[in-house]
């Protein structure tokens, strides 16, 4: 795989699957997030020390808790926190962070043009086919001098699951990433100015895979590719699952890597 618009013509996840999956996870998304919650933080400290925004964008804000960080750091801006999935907008709006809460699609904004000076967007651009295009709506949305951070997953993330699985029957069990150049290629071909786009691995380790599976299923991210097997997992599969993944298995338990990419972006004074 190189670029998931490629997989766009063959059918990725369909949006209104990934939002239903997130509106359901919506009330255990919390209590499974830890490691969102670190690459968010690491986010926010990539951002540039000097930026003061009127107006700020948590793009694809999940349960807002990110949202709640931006406004305490830019107490005096506006916030815009968007989802697609209405279940998040409805979990996060009570919490506050942000002045609006909006429905909309990372890749079809529905907001004008140069009217926020920062998105900030922590693991939810790895759901978009189309990466070019949310690019172009950043840079679009941004105004002369504003700054686009993101996180998001690249190839290898959950390898040991996918991995395994490829073992037992060869189908498509984990969701697709796209490659690290792929990134650097889209980000280097955009309108924005690329100011620093990195890579870091990050390993969890579970007990055993249960635990792991439950948890994606806890965040809402769950494998929802086209060519997933439909119905129930047999036993028989399942227990073949679990010896695959025992290769695997170190002093702290069955890892499970994630990929984690940051990016730095600006839109250009003219
Ligand atoms: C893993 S959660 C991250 C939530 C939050 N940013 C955090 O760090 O806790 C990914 C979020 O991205 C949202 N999302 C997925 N695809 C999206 C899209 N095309 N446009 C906007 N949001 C999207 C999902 O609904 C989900 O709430």
């Amino acid at each position: 795989m190189t670029d998931l618009a490629e997989h766009a013509r063959g059918g990725l996840p369909d949006k209104r699957q990934v939002a239903a999956s997130f509106s359901r996870a919506a009330q255990s998304y919390d209590s499974v997030a830890a490691l969102q919650r670190k690459v968010g933080q690491q986010l926010l400290a990539q951002l540039p020390g000097s930026i003061s925004p009127a107006r700020w964008l948590d793009l694809g804000c999940g349960t807002g808790y990110f949202s709640r960080a931006l406004g305490e750091r830019f107490p005096a801006s506006q916030g815009v926190a968007l989802d697609i999935a209405e279940g998040m907008l409805r979990h996060a709006r009570p919490l506050g962070g942000a002045q609006q809460f909006v429905a909309g699609d990372a890749e079809r904004l529905p907001l004008r043009n140069e009217s926020c000076d920062l998105l900030f967007s922590s693991l939810a651009l790895q759901w978009c086919a189309d990466f070019a295009a949310v690019l172009s709506e950043a840079a679009r949305v941004l105004r002369p001098g504003g700054v686009l951070a993101f996180s998001s997953l690249c190839i290898g993330t959950l390898q040991e699951l996918r991995d395994s699985w490829q073992a037992v029957d060869g189908f498509v069990h984990v969701n697709r990433f796209r490659q690290f150049e792929d990134y650097q290629r889209l980000c280097g071909d955009s309108e924005l100015t690329l100011l620093s786009l990195q890579t870091t691995p990050e390993t969890l380790y579970y007990p055993d895979v249960r635990s792991l599976t439950h948890e994606l299923k806890a965040l809402g991210a769950h494998n929802l590719n086209p060519g997933r097997p439909d119905g129930l997992t047999g036993r028989a599969r399942m227990l073949a699952l679990l010896k695959a993944y025992e290769q695997f298995r170190q002093p702290q338990g069955l890892p499970a890597t994630y990929q984690v990419l940051y990016g730095v972006l600006r839109k250009e004074v003219n």
